[in-house]
C-alpha cells in the first residue's frame, strides 16, 4: 500500500491549517474525501444534474444507470447475491430503524442487543420497546467490550426474533465473531441485523458467507460522501420489511384510499434521492476497493501497534478496549489521568494540529455500564502514516508529564 500516494488524493491533507499540516485522526466519525470522490460528485452536478427511475429522458436516463451502477458495486463489495438487496438510505442509521422499526415486531416478541451498541442500533430498540411493549434484551460484554457467546446464547430463547449488534465497535475497534453470532441466533429463528458502519472501511464483509439477514453501513466513513447509507436486505425477505418514510417513488400504484409498494429496494427509497452522493459512493467503494481491504486494516493494525506500544508503558494513559491492538482495527481510544477526553482532544489540538474525537462516540450507555466519563479516540484509515503516530505519542507523553506526574 503506497501511502504517499494515497495521500496526494486528499487535498486537505496537504493543506496547512494554523501554520501545520493537520494530522486527521478521527477517521471512525469520518474519513477524508479523495478528489476520484470529489470529481465524480462534481461530474453529477455539473453533466447529468437530473433525476433518476422517474423521467425518460437522457440525462435522467443517465442518473438511472449510473445509480443501477453503484448499486451492483455495493453489491459486489459486501457479496451480496443480488443488487436489488441493497438500497441506498441517508445514513447506517436510517437502515437500521428501517430494519427495527419495519420488522413487524410486537409485544411478546423480544430483541437482543448488546450494552455496547451505537445509539443507532440502541436507541430504536429502546423506543421500538417503549411503544410496542417489545422486550429488548441486552448482552453484557466484559469489561474490555468483548463479546462472550456463551453470554449471548444466554440471552437467546425462541421469543427473540431479532437481533442487531455493530459489528466493529466505533469505540474500542472490536469486532464480533458475526457467523457465530448469525449461526446462534438462526437456531432460535431470530433474524440478525448488524451495524457495519465501523467495519466496512477496513474489513471484508461477505454477507452470504455470514448468512447475515441485514445489514447497514455508511459511506462517510469510507471514503465516501456525506448523506448515504447502504442498506443490505437478503433476498425476499426485505418484501416483509416495511419503509421508514412514505411517498413518492416507493409505491407502484395508489388511487385514493389505497396505495401499493413497491418491492424492495426502491420501497425504502422514498423521495427525491442523494443522487450525487450515491454516485460519489460508487466512485468511494472503487477507491477503497482498488487499495484492497487487507492491506487497509494491515495498515491500520499496525498503526495502532505502533501507537499502542509506545505509550504501553505510561501508568497515566489507559486503554478502553482490549489491550491487544490486534483486536482494536484502526481504533485507539483512551485516557490521560488527570485530563478529561475533550481537554485531551482540545491540547492535541491546539499544540499539534491532531484531530480526534472525544466524550461518549454516540455510546453513551457503553460509558454509563462502566462509570467511566468518555475517552479520547484516534482512529486511522489509508493515509495516516508511523510520523503521524510518533507525533502523537510523542505529544501524550507529553501530557502525562505535565498533568499526571508520578503516576
Ligand atoms: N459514529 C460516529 C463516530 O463514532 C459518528 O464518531
Amino acid at each position: 500500500m503506497d501511502v504517499s500516494k494515497i495521500r496526494k488524493d486528499f487535498a486537505v491533507l496537504n493543506k496547512e491549517v494554523g501554520g501545520r499540516l493537520p494530522i486527521y485522526f478521527d477517521n471512525a466519525c469520518q474519513t477524508l474525501r479523495p478528489r476520484q470522490v470529489t470529481e465524480a460528485v462534481m461530474e453529477y452536478y455539473e453533466s447529468y444534474p437530473a433525476c433518476a427511475g422517474r423521467s425518460v429522458h437522457k440525462l435522467a436516463t443517465e442518473v438511472s444507470l449510473r445509480c443501477d451502477a453503484v448499486r451492483a458495486r455495493a453489491a459486489e463489495y459486501f457479496n451480496a447475491e443480488n443488487p436489488t438487496e441493497i438500497a441506498f438510505t441517508k445514513n447506517a442509521t436510517e437502515g437500521l430503524n428501517t430494519v427495527i422499526f419495519g420488522s413487524g415486531l410486537a409485544k411478546g416478541d423480544e430483541v437482543v442487543t448488546t450494552d455496547y451498541e451505537h445509539n443507532s442500533v440502541h436507541v430504536p430498540v429502546l423506543e421500538l420497546a417503549r411503544t410496542t411493549g417489545v422486550r429488548h434484551r441486552i448482552v453484557r460484554s466484559a469489561a474490555d467490550g468483548t463479546l462472550d457467546l456463551e453470554a449471548f446464547e444466554k440471552v437467546m430463547t425462541r421469543k427473540v426474533k431479532l437481533v442487531a449488534m455493530c459489528l466493529t465497535s466505533n469505540v474500542t475497534g472490536y469486532t464480533l465473531p458475526a457467523k457465530e453470532i448469525v449461526d446462534i441466533a438462526h437456531s432460535y429463528g431470530a433474524k440478525v441485523l448488524l451495524d457495519a458502519a465501523q467495519a466496512a472501511p477496513s474489513r471484508k464483509i461477505d454477507v452470504q458467507a455470514l448468512g447475515v439477514d441485514s445489514m447497514a453501513a455508511s459511506a462517510h466513513k469510507m471514503c465516501g460522501p456525506s448523506g448515504v447509507g447502504l442498506l443490505y436486505v437478503r433476498g425476499e425477505l426485505g418484501e416483509n420489511i416495511k419503509p421508514r418514510i412514505f411517498g413518492g417513488h416507493g409505491v407502484t400504484d395508489t388511487d385514493i384510499t389505497s396505495f401499493k409498494l413497491l418491492p424492495p429496494p426502491e420501497r425504502f427509497e422514498t423521495g427525491l434521492q442523494n443522487y450525487s452522493g450515491i454516485v460519489g459512493t460508487g466512485a468511494s467503494l472503487q477507491y477503497v476497493s482498488s487499495i484492497g481491504l487487507d492491506e487497509i486494516l494491515d495498515h491500520e493494525i499496525s498503526l495502532n501497534r505502533r501507537m499502542s506500544h509506545a505509550l504501553a508503558g505510561l501508568d497515566a494513559v489507559s486503554v478502553v478496549g482490549p489491550s491487544d491492538p490486534n483486536q482494536r482495527g484502526g481504533l485507539f481510544s483512551f485516557n490521560v489521568k488527570g485530563l478529561s477526553a475533550h481537554d485531551v482532544a482540545m491540547i492535541l489540538d491546539n499544540s499539534k494540529n491532531i484531530m480526534m474525537r472525544s466524550g461518549m462516540h454516540c455510546c453513551h450507555s457503553f460509558f454509563h455500564s462502566r462509570h467511566i466519563d468518555g475517552c479520547a479516540r484516534v482512529s486511522v484509515y489509508i493515509y495516516n502514516t508511523n510520523e503521524e503516530v510518533d507525533v502523537f505519542t510523542d505529544a501524550v507523553m507529553d501530557l502525562a508529564d505535565k498533568f499526571s506526574p508520578g503516576a
